[in-house]
């Protein structure tokens, strides 16, 4: 899908963990653009477009001084603004001579960027992955950084988990998912995906983590987006009949997923990726066996995802044209698009109705 709209712009985008950034010159690719992440000597985050004003050598091939970016290349220096400051042999600076910086704002583990007009950038705007920092949640994380597909595609896989059954058998998923029934509710810019299966058998990573042999549970997997492209997943189970439904769940473990998916291009993306729990928050022991149990040298629950989301592409770039044909599970989702596509529409001039971006079947709701 070769979509030259395929992501709004006006949002704030995952780029980095936090650890990641330092005083070196980190390259990385966010919604086509190439940019360039470093931290200023306050540090504060600083992200500039990855090409010098003067013959576009990336400035990540340069060097830092202080808090501005020297080229590789000729010298040319650029401050954390994007505004020359230095050029070789002449005194006088051309006012011209910038670069675009991006606003970027750290929160929650991970720096955002802003990447259309800089005059909406508002830090409120940023989206709710506090699971991610702060108590009583606990998790590691990591990232499919150039996971070859639309990242619409891992919207579409994380907010319909009927794939479990299928994807993931002999770990999370069992058949009591495709048996349940799901309730999808949306605002303007959440949709929420609820399921609830009870008194069943807990599928094994669930019944390791509650570790009470013989007792059936109830389920839940209460799946928030939040557009354009981050979503979290309230999972877990407690044993049946104590009330989590009704909202105690004491004699349960649970957990979130946690998801901030970002376009690296139109086939491609970043996925930032955490699961956090808040029981036996302690275990650094099990804080690792279940990253590993998420990614783990194409093993984990998420390297299954990864091999059919980049099939899924493949198969795309195959037949562009086409289309999705939608059932039931597929409501979330719908969904997720629809609020993206209103996003779009709002950054195309004369759109004045929601654009679909990939053409799709009868939606079933
Ligand atoms: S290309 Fe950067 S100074 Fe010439
Ligand atoms: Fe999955």
């Amino acid at each position: 899908m070769s979509d030259a709209k395929a992501f709004p712009l006006n949002a704030w985008y995952a780029a980095a963990w936090d650890h990641e950034i330092g005083r070196a010159l980190t390259p990385r690719r966010i919604c086509d653009k190439d940019v360039v992440l470093y931290r200023r000597t306050d540090g504060a985050v600083a992200a500039l477009e990855d090409a010098c004003w003067h013959r576009l050598l990336p400035l990540s091939l340069g060097h830092l001084k202080g808090d501005q970016v020297m080229c590789g290349y000729h010298g040319l220096v650029f401050d954390a603004a994007g505004r020359c400051t230095f050029m070789p042999a002449q005194e006088t600076i051309n006012p011209s001579a910038c670069v675009r910086a991006f606003p970027a704002v750290e929160r929650h583990r991970l720096i955002w960027l802003w990447m259309g007009d800089p005059a909406l950038a508002d830090p409120d705007l940023v989206p709710d992955f506090h699971w991610n920092s702060d108590a009583p949640w606990v998790g590691e994380g990591g990232t499919f950084y150039s996971l070859k597909c639309d990242y619409r595609l891992v919207i579409d896989n994380l907010m319909d988990l009927t794939h479990e059954t299928y994807v993931h058998a002999g770990s999370i998923g069992d058949d009591a998912i495709t048996r349940s029934p799901f309730e999808v509710t949306h605002t303007d810019r959440c949709v929420t995906v609820e399921r609830w299966m009870e008194n069943i058998e807990p599928p094994p990573f669930w019944a390791r983590n509650l570790g009470k042999p013989g007792h059936h549970v109830d389920r839940w997997q209460i799946i928030r987006f939040e557009a354009p492209t981050v979503v979290a997943g309230d999972v877990g189970v407690a044993v049946a009949g104590t009330g989590a439904r009704q909202g105690d769940r004491s004699q349960g473990v649970n957990g979130f997923f946690l998801a901030a998916i970002t376009p690296e291009t139109a086939t491609s993306c970043h996925y930032f990726w955490n699961f956090v729990r808040n029981f036996r928050t302690d275990d650094a022991e099990l804080t690792k066996s279940l990253n590993r149990a998420h990614v783990n040298d194409g093993k984990g629950v998420y390297d299954q995802d990864h091999d059919v989301l980049e099939a899924q592409q493949r198969a795309i770039d195959r037949q562009p044209r086409q289309p999705f044909y939608n059932l039931n599970i597929d409501a979330g989702a719908l969904w997720a698009r629809r609020l993206i596509d209103g996003m779009l529409a709002k950054e195309t001039p004369g759109e004045t109705k929601p654009a679909e971006t990939k053409p799709v079947g009868l939606a079933a709701e």
